[in-house]
């Protein structure tokens, strides 16, 4: 089969396009016909090595994961011996990231536990754009946010991967969203339902007078200061990204704020799961979420897909076509 190989870490350029042998699924592996794949913020951090702690994980010297690639979307291909659940046509989306990755390739064997039925209503492209940012999303708001229906939330960053997401998962909670995108992307954080839009070329939210019940920092560029500011009593920032001077104001700073007052600053890591990726199949299939891509890729071309989803200023998700 034809699969990215990355074999050390560096830039896109050191990325190669390869014909290697097709993987053999164990016992309690779905083999999948990769249609889709998509890239996240992870993908990075796994063809760089960078920020060095993650190469605790990944791999000291050299990424032990060579074929990258967690978000798929595909056609299960074959099933081992203890797998119940699928069986061969079935077609299906999930999020390899804590499973060995492997996705952008044209087959990958995959566990039980990454994958859950593909919605019906997304073609296999949509659905590759879909686990890992509408999982970290729904997380980050639903569990970490603690939203609850009829409560004032402000999205910071509302039209990458993750934002888009953030919007139409928090309206479909029975939030009123105030979405902070920038002047492009106005119309598009509208049509994903937001209730208000502040444009941060124009206006800065920090200096309106509206407060939240929770903010989230998609990314984040503001100091934790000016979050917690904004945030109404008993409020909850959650920080999902940004830059490194929030992660490490949120995780030195945060539990101190939530020992001296009733305002709740947290950092936040998404963990795949397969309960939640059914969560949010039922919210698309529902009509209440969509996938948004701004760019589609070959495969063969995934050096230019890294490159492009590396100037971070998406609407929606880059993805690979297999
Ligand atoms: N904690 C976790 O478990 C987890 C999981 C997944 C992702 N993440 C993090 O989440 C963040 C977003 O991921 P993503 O995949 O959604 O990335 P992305 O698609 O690249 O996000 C880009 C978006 O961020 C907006 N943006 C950039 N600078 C901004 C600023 N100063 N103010 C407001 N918006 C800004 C851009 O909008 P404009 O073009 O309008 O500027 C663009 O829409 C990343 O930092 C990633 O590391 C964290």
């Amino acid at each position: 089969m034809k699969a990215i190989i990355s074999s050390e870490y560096g830039s896109p350029d050191t990325l190669q396009f390869n014909e290697i042998e097709n993987p053999k699924p164990e016992d309690n592996e779905v083999l999948v016909k990769v249609q889709a794949a998509s890239i996240n913020y992870g993908n990075l951090v796994l063809l760089k090595g960078n920020p060095l702690l993650a190469r605790l994980v990944y791999g000291i010297r050299k990424p032990k994961y060579t074929i990258p690639g967690g978000d798929i979307a595909g056609t299960v291909e074959a099933v081992g011996r203890n797998i119940s659940q699928f069986q061969p046509g079935d077609e299906v989306f999930g999020d390899l990231s804590s499973s060995g990755w492997g996705a952008f390739a044209e087959y990958a064997a995959v566990p039980e536990k990454a994958i859950a039925r593909k919605p019906l209503n997304l073609s296999f492209e949509e659905a590759a754009a879909v686990p890992m940012a509408a999982v970290t999303a729904l997380q980050a708001i639903r569990d970490k946010g603690k939203l609850k229906a009829g409560q004032k939330v402000l999205i910071h960053g509302a039209s990458g991967g993750v934002g888009t997401f953030a919007v139409q998962i928090a309206k479909a909670l029975g939030a009123e969203v105030t979405a902070v995108v920038s002047t492009r992307n106005v119309n598009l954080a509208q049509s994903l339902g937001a209730d208000h839009t502040i444009d941060y070329t124009k206006e800065d939210f920090a200096e309106q007078e509206q407060n939240y019940d929770l903010i989230i920092g998609v990314n984040g560029s503001r100091s934790i200061l000016t979050y917690k500011r904004k945030l109404n009593n008993e409020g909850i920032f959650v920080n999902i990204g940004g830059g490194g001077s929030q992660l490490f104001q949120t995780m030195l700073l945060g539990p101190l704020f939530e020992i001296c007052g009733n305002k709740k600053i947290s950092s936040f890591m998404q963990s795949p799961n397969k309960k939640d990726l059914e969560v949010v199949r039922e919210l698309i299939e529902d009509g209440k979420v969509k996938a948004i891509i701004d760019k589609i890729f070959k495969l063969s071309e995934a050096p230019d897909a890294y490159r492009y989803f590396d100037e971070e200023h998406l609407q929606g998700k880059v993805v690979l076509l297999v």
